[in-house]
């Protein structure tokens, strides 16, 4: 086992818009910070991203401000939103994203005259955006470019299996992994920026690497965690095929919000008479108008309508898109685009204050891991590259304001307990198929059932981490999931089909002593339930 000779003050796991954003700023501060993937820097899922930043920029035209944004927020969020997060965070958008362009990042339009569009829930043109549909891939290319140029330490290759603790209780470091065998590293704190789950599911837009990593960490170092039944479909992916397997290339929402129409199979309007931002609905009802569709028209996908752009326009103007309709012979200047909804994004997480500060001592969590009380029962579009961009940075000034030179005895050696792993390939085939757009209390506890049927495996290679994250994160979804009798945001339940107003509330998880997910009362912490 490598046990590296030296102790950082901070080390960052993940190296998405959240991980890099705080270890730049923890550089920035003196920290002595160490940024880890499991992959390399530039292949996580913010790279995936397509359609932009939702943020009140300064500037006409007139008409959007922050508290139009935040009303947007909590409407999209299904009562589930934290009031308070929500209006923090918003409100440091343009600072935040003024500090990515002096990273060096480029938006559409220049910057004083930045483009912006509209996506599902929003009121106003408030959606900045970079390379037409690419702005996760320049976000990326920046913070990288920029981590990179300032020698940022990068562990490159390095699987995360367990977040060590001392006697207190306190983080101590990290049990890594790679294909060679194990090591530790010393760590007076942690910060999880791993990103979301799709890969828990057998469609998603997600890259390969959003396996539920973080979330299972913090279960396992003892943080509480909440709203993990809000798994996000996303409306529109790119359809491939009956029964497409893994990563389903996305189509932004940012051409609904230049006019392209959904149709069912037959060609009629999908969104007529649903809801009155008909097409740009927040995301939940889109997704959820197009599986009723889909179950009455006996199809698994609907179209998308975008010639009015035109193929010169759509290649300008949704570049990403375009290559790949054209990859699987769609001109969607003179077709309609076949689409499906895909999981996309987890609106739950470890329930983290505004600052990143999780409920165990020297763990923090920024990003698509955290849940800040920002996306509720459901993420409105955009919002969450602009929480990676705020929460990163305020978790690294936390890590800052709450570090103390204490004497670090150096992290203890890892658990080397063999840990319960189910089969992935079932585990994302149950979960599509019961925990997906439209639950029932049989269906998730058949996904139970999978995600119960384990085998006990010492974990040797990143992929057995990667599997018994997997294994976990799927048991905390759906005791949350099958907890929560009624529907809200993104948790469709057929035979609870209304919101009921008892649960206008969090469900939290922890783990108990045996390592089984059970619901927990939600605690605050700095305020933030
Ligand atoms: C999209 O471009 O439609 C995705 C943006 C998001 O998930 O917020």
């Amino acid at each position: 086992m490598t046990i590296w000779d030296v102790t950082v003050d901070l080390a960052v796991v993940g190296t998405g818009v959240a991980g890099l954003t705080a270890a730049l700023r923890a550089a920035e501060l003196g920290l002595r910070v160490v940024a880890v993937t499991k992959t390399t820097v530039e292949d996580g899922n913010t790279r995936c991203a397509q359609g932009g930043i939702a943020v009140v920029w300064p500037g006409p035209p007139p008409g959007d401000s922050v508290d139009a944004h935040v009303a947007d927020t909590l409407v999209a969020g299904a009562g589930l939103c934290d009031e308070t997060a929500v209006r923090t965070i918003l409100a440091a958008g343009p600072a935040a994203v003024s500090e990515l362009k002096m990273h060096g990042a480029v938006f559409d339009g220049g910057w004083a005259d930045v483009h912006r569009t509209r996506e599902g829930g929003h009121r106003a043109y408030r959606v900045i955006h970079a390379g037409g549909d690419a702005t996760g891939a320049e976000i990326e290319r920046t913070l990288a470019g920029a981590a990179r140029s300032r020698q940022l330490m990068l562990l490159e290759g390095q699987s995360v299996s367990e977040v060590l603790r001392d006697d207190t209780g306190r983080v101590a470091g990290l049990a890594l992994l790679d294909e060679l065998g194990a090591g530790v590293l010393g760590a007076r704190a942690v910060l999880l920026a791993t990103g979301g789950l799709g890969q828990l599911y057998a469609a998603s837009t997600n890259a390969d690497v959003a396996t539920g990593d973080g979330l299972a960490l913090a279960l396992r170092a003892g943080a509480l965690t909440a709203d993990l039944e809000f798994v996000q479909f996303h409306p529109t992916a790119l359809y491939l095929g009956t029964g497409s397997r893994g990563r389903q290339p996305l189509v932004t929402e940012a051409i609904r919000g230049e006019g392209a129409v959904l149709l069912d199979i037959d060609g009629a309007p999908v969104m007529t008479g649903v809801h009155p931002l008909g097409g740009l609905a927040p995301r939940d009802v889109v997704a959820g108008a197009i599986t009723r569709r889909m179950a009455a028209t006996g199809t698994d996908h609907v179209l998308l309508d975008a010639t009015h752009l035109g193929s010169a326009e759509l290649r300008r103007r949704f570049p990403t898109v375009h290559a790949a309709c054209a990859s699987v012979g769609v001109d969607p200047g003179c077709e309609p685009i076949p689409v499906a909804p895909a999981a996309h994004y987890q609106c739950g997480g470890v329930v983290t204050d505004t600052s990143g500060r999780t409920t165990v001592p020297g763990l923090y969590a920024a990003g698509e891991v955290a849940r800040t009380g920002l996306h509720g029962a459901n993420r409105l579009a955009s919002n969450s590259l602009l929480e990676g961009l705020v929460m990163g940075r305020r978790a690294a000034e936390a890590v800052a304001a709450d570090f103390t030179v204490s004497r670090c005895p150096g992290p203890p050696l890892p658990s080397h307990e063999p840990r319960p792993v189910a089969d992935r390939d079932a585990l994302q085939q149950s979960m599509s198929a019961h925990a997906g757009i439209g639950r029932d209390s049989a269906g998730l506890a058949a996904a139970s059932a999978v995600a119960g049927a384990t085998t006990r495996r010492r974990i040797r290679t990143p992929h057995d981490a990667e599997d018994a994250g997997l294994t976990l994160a799927a048991a905390a979804v759906l005791a949350a999931a099958a907890a929560r009798t009624e529907s809200r945001g993104c948790h469709l339940r057929t035979d609870h089909p209304r919101s009921a107003e008892r649960w206008r509330r969090s469900i939290a998880v922890v783990l108990d002593d045996d390592g089984t997910p059970v619901l927990a009362e939600p605690v605050l912490i700095g305020g933030v339930a």
